[in-house]
């Protein structure tokens, strides 16, 4: 294939995230425009599928616009198109990919459908400091805590996951206990940052259970118990009215808490993979205690740490243009194929049905 870079014009609409994005198979970002609709959802203290949905199909055509003109491009510049088709929110995924699949029909162009996570997976690759393969990857998001062993572009395989609440929804959980709007997770780590992470003796769940597998719900527990001793409550709140100091203190001790164990649990994934290279991905990617704790920790065996950059930690549209980016390069026969059936998969483990290139 020559070198010449194809564009893809990418999609996500998986949850609470409208994003556009055009990225050629060199991994340059041409354009980007995404929509949150974290204001939207506040009032109902998290995600309201019905109105997820309608939201992405209102945001869609504008995003597609602003994207385009960012790039100085138009639709017929584009190589292919790429939509997230799972895992996600079923009527949210089926808002974008109907969008994505009428468009991509409608130019005669190829579309790729996108697993999430390996839209996350492979965000740290659009990097100025871009891992090579193999590496161990900790995907902390919302919806997902897993680890995986990334041997090459789409050779992935589950080492561990969460057995009960996702890192961020325990982030976002233990911040609604705190009186923190939705999502919590970023306003309870900026608490976290001025707390004693010693004040509170947390527990840290399956640290030692001798598995790549995670559990946060014994965690948000430990915070009701605590959060209702410190305030005299007898009976469980939905959230709590607790003072300045214990906010930041109770904030500061969850969180080393929940990096402690994702620290402890990738690093181990990583040696025993054999892998020198650990990629986070993902919402939580973003906590910044995380980020320092995993590379100190790291670097004392030899292991590098690679981080998406800040903006596309949580979701976006690049990721998915990316990710089909790639699988376009790998597999050039995918130019030729014109299939517009749509298939969604609200459900998706990612080592399943992935394109193999
Ligand atoms: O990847 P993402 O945008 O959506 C999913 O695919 O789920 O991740 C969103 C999650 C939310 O739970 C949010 O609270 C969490 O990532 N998050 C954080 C931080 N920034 C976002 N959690 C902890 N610390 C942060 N700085
Ligand atoms: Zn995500």
């Amino acid at each position: 294939m020559s070198d010449a870079a194809l564009r893809v014009l990418g999609f996500e609409s998986s949850c609470d995230e409208t994003g556009v994005a055009i990225v050629n198979t060199h991994g340059e970002v041409l354009g980007q425009a995404l929509h949150s609709q974290i204001a939207m959802h506040k009032d109902y203290g998290g995600v309201v599928p019905e109105l997820a949905s309608r939201d992405h199909i209102k945001r869609l055509e504008p995003l597609l616009a602003a994207t385009l003109k960012q790039a100085n491009l138009t639709l017929q510049d584009m190589d292919a198109l790429a939509v997230t088709t799972g895992p996600g929110l079923p009527g949210a995924l089926l808002s974008g990919a109907c969008f994505a699949y009428g468009l991509a029909m409608s130019l005669n162009k190829p579309i790729i459908a996108v697993h999430h996570l390996e839209g996350h997976l492979l965000s740290p690759l659009l990097s100025a400091r871009p891992p090579a393969f193999p590496f161990t990857a900790l995907l902390v998001s919302g919806g997902h805590s897993q680890l995986m062993g990334v041997q090459a572009l789409g050779q992935y395989t589950l080492l561990g996951e969460t057995l009960d609440d996702a890192a961020g929804e325990a982030f976002d959980k233990t911040a609604k206990m705190m009186g923190l709007s939705y999502p919590g997770g970023p306003a309870l780590a900026a608490l976290a940052e001025q707390g004693d992470a010693t004040r509170f003796a947390l527990p840290r769940p399956m640290l030692h259970s001798g598995d790549f597998n995670f559990s946060f719900s014994g965690l948000k527990t430990a915070v009701l118990t605590t959060a209702m001793k410190l305030t005299g409550h007898a009976k469980a709140q939905e959230s709590f009215e607790l003072s300045a100091q214990d906010r930041c203190d109770l904030a500061a001790s969850f969180q080393a808490a929940v990096i402690e164990v994702l620290v402890s649990k990738a690093i181990k994934a990583a040696r025993a993979a054999g892998h020198k290279r650990l990629v986070v991905a993902g919402g939580v990617g973003a906590n910044k205690g995380l980020r320092q704790v995993l590379t100190q920790t790291a670097a004392k065996y030899g292991i590098d740490v690679y981080f998406p950059e800040l903006a596309l930690c949580t979701d976006n549209g690049a990721m998915i243009a990316f990710a089909g980016a790639l699988h376009l390069k790998a597999n050039p026969a995918l130019l030729q194929e014109k299939n517009y059936s749509i298939e969604t998969k609200p459900r998706w483990p990612i080592c399943e049905g992935l394109p193999q290139t």
